[in-house]
């Protein structure tokens, strides 16, 4: 999936329809979507998700975005992945994230160069449902 998106930093989160007027075309999106709903996007198809959300509000305002809700939509496609597929998190902080549904399998710390911030890759695997 690539998603490209730019709208007024309202503040709210994009509706679908701001997300798909945003969508820059020449990049051919297969979905579009809110990452905080994931609507029409099979995620259960899938097994891996590689996730790039913006780092911090200083980035969202870049982005001309509002900031993602992390833990939000981690926790979506905790629930909507499909048992064994995984997920992979560039980011600066780590999501809160369900222990039943998520295991940790990796952490990659990234160092750009000097003076740079630094930055993780978070890797976990979706667990199978209990009983
Ligand atoms: C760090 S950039 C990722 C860039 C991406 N890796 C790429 O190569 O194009 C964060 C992206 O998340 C998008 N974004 C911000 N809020 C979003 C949301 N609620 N749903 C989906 N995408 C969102 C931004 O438009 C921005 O393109």
């Amino acid at each position: 999936m690539k998603l490209r998106s730019s709208f007024p930093n309202t503040g709210k989160r994009p509706t679908l329809e701001e997300l798909k007027e945003a969508t820059n075309a020449d990049l051919h999106p297969t979905y579009v979507a809110d990452a905080h709903t994931l609507i029409g996007v099979p995620v259960e198809e899938y097994d891996l998700v590689l996730a790039d959300p913006s780092y911090s509000a200083e980035d969202a305002d870049h982005y001309g975005t509002p900031l993602v809700d992390r833990n939000k939509v981690v926790r979506v496609l905790a629930e909507r992945m499909a048992p064994g597929s995984h997920l992979v998190w560039l980011d600066q902080a780590q999501p809160m994230y369900a222990k039943k549904l998520l295991k940790p399998e990796a952490a990659i710390g990234i160092v750009r160069s000097t003076m740079h911030r630094y930055r993780c890759v978070l890797i976990w695997r979706k667990l199978a449902p209990e009983g």
